[in-house]
């Protein structure tokens, strides 16, 4: 008989963000007349619609599909040139940092790429992930081998956690032990906390000292607005030795439903085969590409080339102003009601301590059954985020104010509990 990827058995839970949405139905189901009421700020799906320049490059581009002179077939699978000049110029150049146009692979999302990047990593890597974390990073490891079984307090055998908690402001601390391979993400997801200059050096001064890998997952920098945090890793000097980088268009360009992402990955950038053999990573990403994948849609590609536009810049530019002003609503809200709030500057997430004596699954379950209100549990993310919910600020103005209002049940929870 065949056999199954027995790493799939491993996995402790559901994957968060359906068993949320599985919760929220069964309320919905059993309480259909407090169904339309219900708010979603769990995951962070966004709302408004996209960029002009986006939607009018797409109707050009559906156009051009019609036409036999201005038709495209498969379009190259780590995209067209145009678009990773556009990417490689907006993100980086103008930043100072030195990329290539061909070291940007273009895909359909950096959630799938924090994926398949594990296809060109090797067996047995050990792996460092903070905690809390994006669950991606945890799962795929677990799927592609990289762990032991699931632990009995929460977490998997074999993998690095690096606590991020109110102590160390969220900002994880260098490994106490070796590790070959580690995620960071910042502005984080879930904790809204960024990494600044200075911690992001000790990683890289860290990571080219052990010859280990960076993922670094910066799929919402378009959120930072202090000036002095770095908005790639490639800011940092030695970052074009040891990391790759991710990047998304979901929040930035409200792409979550349309799909296109990118990673980073230096031509410097090197690893070790079995046999001890340095190799280059990025031939190892085309050939992963050019043999799985057929790329991203021409009306897709149109669209992201159309965000780097000057018109593009100033319209995601207001669409991220826009959720980063309801992340300020959110924190206000939270903040009036004595619960320590953290994020919601530099980042869509608002993530707030639960009312006193409350967990994160009962402030989760409080708020959908007494306010409607549907946000993620902080334990969801791993075990240091109990005793915290994400609120997502990726919402309509007037859902985010009615939420807002809503919330204070959570202040008469905590006088409650006390
Ligand atoms: C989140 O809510 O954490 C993200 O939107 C989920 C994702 O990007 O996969």
């Amino acid at each position: 008989m065949f056999r199954v990827n027995d790493n799939f058995l491993k996995l402790s839970a559901g994957y968060l963000f359906p068993e949320i949405a599985r919760r929220v139905q069964a309320y919905a189901g059993a309480h259909p007349n407090l169904a339309p009421r219900i708010v979603r700020c769990g995951i962070g799906d966004v709302t408004e619609p996209l960029p002009k320049v986006a939607i009018d490059a797409m109707h050009r581009a559906t156009d051009d599909l019609a036409s036999r002179d201005r038709f495209h077939g498969y379009p190259p699978p780590t995209g067209y040139d145009f678009v990773r000049t556009a990417i490689a110029d907006g993100d980086f150049r103008s930043r100072g940092c030195s990329i290539d146009d061909d070291e940007i692979f273009l895909s359909d999302g950096s959630k799938p790429d924090a994926s398949a990047i594990l296809e060109i990593l090797g067996n047995g890597n050990t792996v460092a992930i903070t905690d809390p974390v994006y669950p991606v990073y945890a799962d795929t490891n677990v799927m592609a081998g990289n762990t032991g079984a699931a632990k009995a307090g929460g977490g998997y055998e074999g993998l690095v956690y690096l606590p991020c908690t109110v102590a160390n402001d969220f900002s994880p601390a260098l490994p106490a032990t070796h590790a070959d391979i580690i995620y960071l993400c910042s502005p984080n997801n879930p904790t809204g906390a960024v990494l600044d200059r200075a911690a992001l050096t000790r990683w890289v001064d860290w990571a080219m000292a052990r010859g280990s890998l960076i993922a670094f997952d910066a799929a919402y920098e378009a959120f930072v607005r202090d000036e002095s945090i770095p908005h790639s890793i490639y800011e940092i000097d030695g970052a074009r030795e040891c990391a790759i980088e991710f990047r998304s268009f979901s929040k930035i360009g409200g792409f979550t439903g349309v799909r296109a992402g990118y990673t980073v990955v230096p031509k410097s950038l090197s690893g070790s085969a079995s046999d001890g053999a340095r190799v280059a990573l990025h031939p190892l990403w085309h050939r992963r590409w050019a043999t799985c994948s057929n790329g991203v849609s021409w009306p897709v590609q149109c669209a992201v080339a159309a965000l780097y536009s000057a018109e593009g810049r100033a319209q995601t530019r207001a669409l991220t102003d826009f959720y980063l002003e309801n992340a300020a609503i959110l924190a206000r809200a939270c903040s009036a009601l004595g619960l320590h709030v953290h994020g919601a500057t530099n980042s869509p997430y608002v993530w707030t301590s639960c009312p006193q004596g409350l967990g994160s699954w009962e402030t989760f379950d409080l708020l959908l059954t007494e306010a409607q209100v549907v946000i993620t549990p902080g334990a969801g993310f791993g075990r240091c985020g109990e005793g915290f919910i994400r609120i997502s600020a990726f919402n309509s103005r007037a859902n985010v104010e009615e939420v807002a209002k809503r919330l204070s049940v959570l202040g008469a929870a905590r006088v409650v509990s006390r």
